[in-house]
């Protein structure tokens, strides 16, 4: 359900959208639709397409997924950016929160799960430090199979593993890449490490539903066939309906567009559980990456984009709601909320204690953490500014299947609407370009210099 009342304009917010203005978006979402179905047919928009060929893979990953489990204490994903944000998202979302720290048995006997998404020396050293080798499984996850981190995190842990496990190393390491191109490829063949591929057609931060997410999930026993299913029922909602009030991908970025043409440059996404708090920097990555772009399609310079800011509820009520409410009007904030959480708490009550403090006892934590939602709502209200809601029945694999594909249709029309490429990100491989030259990787000699001399002034 996405309630969007917060963003229309009222008797308390006369500042919000009209009704109009969101009709009067209708050609333009039409356009955006006839040519995302073109991009679809295409090949570009695969994280739709190939969703029932990834349906097809479950039997072989929870096959896989399976027999390791039971063999390793351990299970470290070894990734960066869009190869580690889904796997880590979908995870808490969907497993005990304190998952690692429970007893085997409560895990179901299935391995602890790490994602290595940085390589700070420390926190490298300290988690290899922490396991123990002969009972840890690494999946390491790059679609291009060059990627700097990736590949110095795997080396370091393959030189590890061939001295603590010389004769069964290649046991500990499981591979998601490309099926044809990059450099883990050929070394994974060579070594005969076990390969999931991540097809061609789906860049990094829309590939949570290929064997990049749904092998990690798997492993922790999540529900993929659900996963998948859920992402599927939404791919159908957006791709089968049309118009602005029955298209929630429609709905969700006409708001963003329109809210953008009136200034708010920042798109606050603010969960009220604390599931969905990785969900936050998953969102914020493809929010960012996708539509940070200098160029439009006809290589026109735009420089559009909407800053992605991350916040949990209530936590964050009492660090950047104040800057929500009093601060520069140029935010537009999206709630998540969940309407029935896994478990419930009480809060006892004692009549002995203050009014003041009574007042809470009897009723249950949801409660509480509802009602400061809705009185932020209110708040934002009352300040006259932009918040919309994304309301799941339950955090279970088929709502979050259903978040995911959203977010990502999402993504796709607020790209048409801004008329750029949603799906390359020139400014990331920059980054990664210079990091090879530095490295002294071949073939980038003159782009060392040049950012030696840059260094020098
Ligand atoms: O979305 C993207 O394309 C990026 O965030 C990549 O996922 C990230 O740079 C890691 O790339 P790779 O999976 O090729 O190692």
């Amino acid at each position: 359900n996405i309630d969007f009342t917060g963003m229309m304009r009222n008797q308390q917010n006369p500042k919000g959208l009209s009704k109009e203005d969101l009709a009067d978006l209708q050609n333009l979402l039409q356009q955006a639709q006839t040519s995302l179905n073109t991009r679809w047919q295409a090949g570009e928009l695969d994280f739709s397409k190939l969703l029932p060929a990834m349906k097809d893979q479950v039997s072989e990953i929870v096959d896989y997924a399976d027999n390791v489990a039971g063999r390793f204490e351990n299970f470290v994903v070894l990734g960066i950016g869009g190869s580690a944000l889904g796997p880590l998202a979908v995870h808490q979302a969907l497993t005990h929160y304190y998952y690692n720290e429970l007893p085997s048995e409560k895990r179901g006997n299935r391995p602890r799960f790490y994602v290595l998404d940085n390589i700070d020396p420390h926190r490298v050293h300290e988690l290899l430090e922490m396991l123990d080798p002969d009972k840890t499984l690494f999946n390491v996850i790059s679609k291009s199979g060059n990627t700097s981190e990736t590949m110095a995190q795997f080396l370091v842990v393959r030189d590890m593993l061939r001295r603590r496990c010389p004769d069964t190393y290649a046991e500990h390491i499981v591979v998601t890449t490309d099926k044809a191109k990059g450099n883990l490829l050929p070394i994974a063949e060579k070594e005969g490490f076990r390969r999931f591929v991540i097809p061609q057609g789906i860049g990094g931060r829309f590939s949570e539903l290929t064997p990049v997410g749904l092998l990690a999930a798997a492993i922790c026993s999540i529900d993929i066939e659900q996963l998948l299913e859920g992402a599927l029922s939404m791919d159908r909602w957006v791709r089968e309906t049309q118009g602005v009030f029955s298209n929630p991908a429609q709905l969700r970025a006409a708001l963003a567009y329109l809210s953008w043409q009136k200034g708010k440059n920042i798109s606050v996404f603010m969960p009220y559980a604390d599931g969905l708090k990785t969900m936050a920097d998953w969102y914020a990555q493809l929010w960012a990456e996708s539509l940070g772009k200098s160029y439009d399609r006809q290589g026109r310079v735009i420089n559009v984009g909407q800053t992605p800011v991350k916040a949990l509820g209530v936590t964050d009520q009492h660090s950047q709601v104040q800057l929500y409410v009093e601060g520069p009007d140029d935010k537009v904030i999206t709630f998540v909320t969940v309407e029935k959480f896994r478990e419930s708490q009480a809060i006892p009550s004692d009549p002995e204690l203050p009014a003041d403090i009574q007042f809470l006892g009897g009723r249950t934590l949801e409660e509480l953490l509802s009602a400061e939602q809705k009185a932020t709502e209110y708040a934002l209200t009352l300040a006259q500014r932009l918040h919309q809601k994304i309301v799941l029945p339950r955090l279970n694999a088929h709502a979050i299947g259903q978040l995911l594909l959203l977010l990502e249709w999402e993504t796709a029309y607020m790209g048409e609407l801004f008329n750029i490429n949603a799906y390359d990100q020139p400014g990331v491989e920059e980054g990664k370009n210079g990091t090879y030259a530095l490295m002294g990787r071949k073939g980038y000699e003159g782009r060392k210099q040049e950012i030696e001399e840059y260094a020098k002034i």
